[in-house]
């Protein structure tokens, strides 16, 4: 391994949430790491940038409005390359499933570089359910060196793919040292999380359900029964349903279409994380097809919906805290309706859980990293 620095690459909103407190730490431990964005998100990479205190040395600022796969794959690695070309590291670091980590492995991989695999294992075993993560983190897979699973679960996926034992650390998910750290913060300094207050006081009295959805398998047909399945649920008398919309226009137009005229469906811009987590913590369930949604809910004792037919992420389910329902406008409202009118149900799934990690997962990564 060469001296240059350690890169740590990423560009949407969950690679951001789930590598700050990373970056903070092999910081505090001395390593010379630089941060290379490629904007892929533009605003919601932002707000993490911004409550994380993290400036990147490098940013792409690749994002276009509603931009296809392969024409964001082509500029992340030609403009990747020319990064790592400058910059010569010792390492890059990618997180997760996006077109930003598998190009960011492929780039690394055209120059020899060994790559750390953060969140390490995820499969659904379906290449068409995420699309396209699975195939993104099966690519990943094949070119890390250091596989840093979350669970016993993604450790056991790996080993079927003939990944050497010795070089998969299970360590948790950094999501829940992330969750961990901004609960202690807004704790300590509520003001962090009052963006969100005024509209949770207008809506006392009502049971909150909170919504995100964003998968682009779903777009088109899925994505308008899920928001008329949300229309159904805010219909009910005893419910405010809070949805921070996703600002693809693919999201985003079906929504606001199809919700517009529904009183006590609150469609909001997305909340900044610690907003967010107000959020999850004042909800009574959760509707998503978001993976680190899933993975934060369970640990604040929120049962969650999964509007997926696959999930990567088995444990929630495994648990009893998460429930897979699909994009079916009627199973949708139906098991909304079951976990609302049953008190029993409700308590079942409503434990708090953490299959996904301690809050020590940077700290285990930092170790593995310093050992070379
Ligand atoms: C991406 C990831 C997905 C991840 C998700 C998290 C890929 C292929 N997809 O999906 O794995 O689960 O992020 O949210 O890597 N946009 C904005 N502002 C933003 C962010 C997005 O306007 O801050 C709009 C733009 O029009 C953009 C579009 O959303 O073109 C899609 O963004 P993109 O990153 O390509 O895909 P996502 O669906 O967000
Ligand atoms: N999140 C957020 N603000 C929002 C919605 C979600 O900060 O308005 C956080 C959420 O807590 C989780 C992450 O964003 O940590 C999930 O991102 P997303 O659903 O976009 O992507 P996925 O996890 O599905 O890849």
């Amino acid at each position: 391994m060469g001296d240059g620095p350690i890169l740590v690459v990423f560009g949407t909103r969950p690679e951001a949430i789930k590598l700050y407190p990373l970056i903070h730490a092999l910081r505090d431990a001395g390593t010379n790491l630089r941060v290379v964005v490629s904007a892929q998100h533009r605003e919601m990479l932002d707000q993490v940038l911004a409550i994380a205190r993290i400036v990147p040395n490098h940013d792409l600022d690749l994002m276009l409005p509603d931009q296809s796969l392969d024409q964001l794959s082509a500029r992340l690695l030609t403009e990747l390359g020319r990064v790592y070309d400058a910059e010569r590291p010792s390492r890059v670091i990618v997180q997760g499933d996006t077109a930003t980590a598998m190009i960011g492995a492929l780039a690394a991989y055209y120059r020899k570089v060994p790559v750390a695999h953060v969140e390490a294992g995820l499969r659904s075993g379906n290449i068409h359910h995420p699309w396209p993560e699975e195939v993104n983190r099966k690519i990943v897979g094949a070119i890390a060196d250091q596989h840093f699973a979350p669970t016993d679960t993604a450790r056991d996926a790996l080993l079927r793919e003939n990944v050497p034992a010795d070089r998969i650390w299970v360590t948790g998910n950094t999501v829940i040292d992330a969750l961990h750290a901004t609960i202690a913060r807004i704790d300590a300094e509520p003001a962090l999380a009052a963006g969100i207050a005024p509209l949770l006081a207008r809506l006392e009295g009502k049971r909150i359900v909170a919504v995100t959805t964003h998968r682009r398998e779903n777009f088109g047909a899925g994505l308008e029964a899920m928001a008329h399945a949300v229309r159904d649920i805010a219909g009910r008398p005893d419910v405010a349903v809070v949805f921070p919309v996703h600002p693809n226009p693919n999201v985003r137009e079906p929504m606001q279409r199809i919700l517009a005229d529904t009183p006590d469906a609150h469609l909001i811009d997305p909340l900044d994380y610690p907003n967010f987590v107000a959020l999850l913590r004042g909800c009574e369930l959760v509707l998503t097809d978001s993976g680190g949604v899933q993975e934060e809910a369970p640990a604040l004792g929120k049962p969650v919906l999964v509007m997926r037919e696959t999930t990567e992420r088995p444990e929630g389910v495994t648990a009893g805290t998460a429930r897979l329902v699909g994009n079916d406008r009627a199973t949708i409202v139906a098991a909304t309706a079951a976990l609302l009118d049953d008190a029993e149900a409700y308590g079942a799934m409503a434990r708090a859980h953490n299959p996904f990690g301690d809050g020590q997962a940077c700290a285990r990564i930092v170790d593995v990293m310093l050992r070379g």
